[in-house]
This record gives structure tokens, C-alpha cells and sequence, in this order.
């Protein structure tokens, strides 16, 4: 019996050393350790051996049984490690003279409008002013001379948050900070503010072509000393020609927004009819592009800023509307839609 065991392990070594897969090991494993494997076998047998022989016997196949199933799962391991080694081998040398992919990203067009307006605003002497989306209702709504329970704050179906806190509805809601942060400059050293703030917007809109409950704005403001309705027109004239590369006309129209007195619709001409009346302009020869207004004197004081001494306008200029524009976006939903292929196309791959 004792030389039978020994003559097993001799044996099972053997084997061990010549297997090359995971197959051949497997049919080992069955071979000795499977129902009618050779140390099964041992096993049964031992029915036949008297109670001493039994346990001695016993013990020794047991612990045979034991070491050539620890030796097998060994194996199982080399064999598993000789197998990557041999992947890792079959691989490539990296080659750095193989050309890159050249399929690239490209900027999505609301940043490249954004980026154009940035420009021609910077060059304005304005600054730009990065703001949270998160916001409180104070700086959304109060600050901006909408109190609680006004009508007004149906126009903006809101996101509110558990902690109370909101989802900026619009661009404006950093409007207080900005007057905040400037008008020490402003009163003690008589430079007027003068900013941009391009940023996210989230509204509970049922989507369509035209909704989207994320889009983009982009707010600007300027307050100083004799800052009037002329000073907006100006400006915004001068950057959307600058972004349509062309004389874009424009006109205000009455508007009713409570942080702007008075309060206007700035339309442009109409960039696909050229004015004449079209299905895109509802035959007006008019776009509405950006709501805008002299800044309310609650929404100067609420900044710190003496409404008697300075005055001011605001716009919140829709960049996503404007990039639809000059992109010829039809459906709103394609720019959020992460696409990239659909990105491309409006961009040239810039
Ligand atoms: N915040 C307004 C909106 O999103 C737009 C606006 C900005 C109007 C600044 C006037 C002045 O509806």
C-alpha cells in the first residue's frame, strides 16, 4: 500500500511536468481525484483492509488525496501565468512612429459661441465671471426684486433642492454677487463694472425642437455713472455683428422682467430671410435674441450699490438660441444630446 501511494506521487509528477493546457490538467484532475479517479479507488479498497490497516491506510490516502489537489490548483496557477506571459510576448514592440488616430473631439458649438462672445466682450473691457449652478433663492429670485409668492416666479419653473437651495433658472442669479465683489472699485475708485457671465440653466420644460430644460445664457452688466439704454444698444450690436461677422440691425421692444425698469426684447434682423419675412421669423423679419433692461434700483441697492448715484443695464443673452443661429441647429435637444458625430458637423472638426 505504502508503495502504491509512492508510486501514485512518482507518477502524478510525471504527468504534471508534460501538461501544456488547461484541458490536459483537468483530465489529470479527473484521473485521480474524479469518482473513479485512482485515489477514489484507494479509497473504496479500504473496506476491505482490517480496522488498524483501515485508519493507518486511511490517514495516508486521505492526505495524498489532499497534496495532489493542492499540486494540481499549483499548476492551475503556472499554467494561467505561462498563458499572459505568452500574450505579453505575441504583443507588438510600441511602435512611436505608427501615426495617431487623427479622429479627433471637436468643440461643441455653444462653447464656441460662447468663446467668440468672451472675445469681442473682453475687448469691451469687460470681465468674465464663472458662477455656481447651484444657487440660493435669495440670489435667484429676492435679490433680483422677485420676493416669494410673486407671479413672476412662474415664469421659471424651478428646480428646488432638498436643502432648499435651487437650480439657477437664469444667469442672473449672479448678479448680486457681481455687484458684491465690484463695487468697492466701483464707489471708491469710480470704475464701473463691467461683466459677463456665461453659465448653465435648468428649467422644468417639457422638451421639444425648441425647449431644452438645460441651456445655456450668457448675463452681462454694466453700472457706472450715466450708464444708459444707448450704452446696451451699442454693445450688443457690436458683438453680434462681430459674431455673425456681418451688420446685424436690431430693436428693442418692451419686455416686462421685475429686475430690469424699464425692461426690453432686443430682436435682430432676421439671418435667414435677411428681413424680408420668413417661416423662420414668422414672416416678422425679426428674431427675438435676448431680453435686457436698465438694472432695477431694488436689484442696485440689494448689491450694495446707491441707486440715486449709479445706474445700469442688464441682458441675459441665450447662447444655446445663438448657437442655433449661427450653427443652423434645428432641434434644440441635438446639443445636449452627446453625439458627437452631430457636434461635428456644425463645427467642421474645429
Ligand atoms: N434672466 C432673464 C431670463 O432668463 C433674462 C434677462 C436678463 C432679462 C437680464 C433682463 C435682464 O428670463
Amino acid at each position: 500500500m505504502e508503495e502504491k501511494i509512492l508510486k501514485l506521487k512518482e507518477q502524478l509528477e510525471n504527468e504534471l511536468s508534460k501538461v501544456q493546457d488547461a484541458a490536459e490538467l483537468e483530465s489529470i484532475r479527473v484521473a485521480y481525484l474524479g469518482k473513479k479517479g485512482c485515489i477514489t479507488e484507494l479509497l473504496k479498497g479500504l473496506k476491505d483492509l482490517s480496522d488498524e490497516e483501515k485508519k493507518s491506510f486511511g490517514q495516508k490516502v486521505n492526505l495524498l488525496k489532499g497534496e495532489v489537489s493542492a499540486k494540481i490548483d499549483d499548476y492551475k496557477v503556472k499554467l494561467a501565468e505561462a498563458e499572459v506571459l505568452k500574450e505579453i510576448e505575441a504583443m507588438p514592440e510600441f511602435d512611436m512612429s505608427i501615426p495617431a488616430n487623427l479622429e479627433r473631439g471637436s468643440y461643441h458649438p455653444i462653447t464656441l459661441v460662447q468663446r467668440e462672445c468672451e472675445k469681442v466682450f473682453k475687448s469691451l473691457g469687460f470681465v468674465v465671471e464663472d458662477y455656481s449652478e447651484i444657487v440660493s433663492e435669495y440670489e435667484c429670485f429676492e435679490a433680483l426684486n422677485i420676493p416669494k409668492h410673486h407671479p413672476a416666479r412662474d415664469m421659471q419653473d424651478t428646480y428646488y433642492l432638498e436643502n432648499g437651495q435651487l437650480l439657477k433658472t437664469h444667469t442672473s442669479a449672479a448678479q448680486n454677487a457681481i455687484y458684491r465683489k465690484y463695487k468697492d472699485a466701483l464707489i471708491n475708485e469710480g470704475k464701473p463694472i463691467k461683466a459677463i457671465f456665461p453659465g448653465r440653466c435648468f428649467r422644468n420644460e417639457a422638451t421639444d425642437a425648441c425647449h431644452e430644460n438645460t441651456f445655456f445664457q450668457m448675463e452681462g452688466v454694466m453700472v457706472g455713472k450715466d450708464i444708459n439704454i444707448s450704452n446696451l444698444i451699442f454693445f450688443m450690436k457690436t458683438m453680434l455683428s462681430e459674431v455673425f461677422q456681418r451688420d446685424i440691425k436690431v430693436r428693442l421692444r418692451p419686455g416686462f422682467f421685475p429686475f430690469v425698469e424699464p425692461g426690453f426684447e432686443l430682436d435682430i434682423n432676421c439671418l435667414i430671410c435677411g428681413g424680408e419675412g420668413c417661416p423662420s421669423c414668422k414672416q416678422s423679419g425679426w428674431l427675438e435674441l435676448c431680453p435686457c433692461g436698465m438694472i432695477h434700483p431694488e436689484v442696485l441697492k440689494a448689491g450694495g450699490i446707491d441707486p440715486e448715484e449709479y445706474t445700469g443695464f442688464a441682458f441675459g443673452l441665450g447662447l444655446t438660441r445663438l448657437a442655433m443661429m449661427k450653427y443652423g441647429v434645428k432641434d434644440i435637444r441635438d446639443l445636449n444630446s452627446g453625439v458627437l458625430k452631430s457636434m461635428e458637423q456644425f463645427t467642421d472638426g474645429e
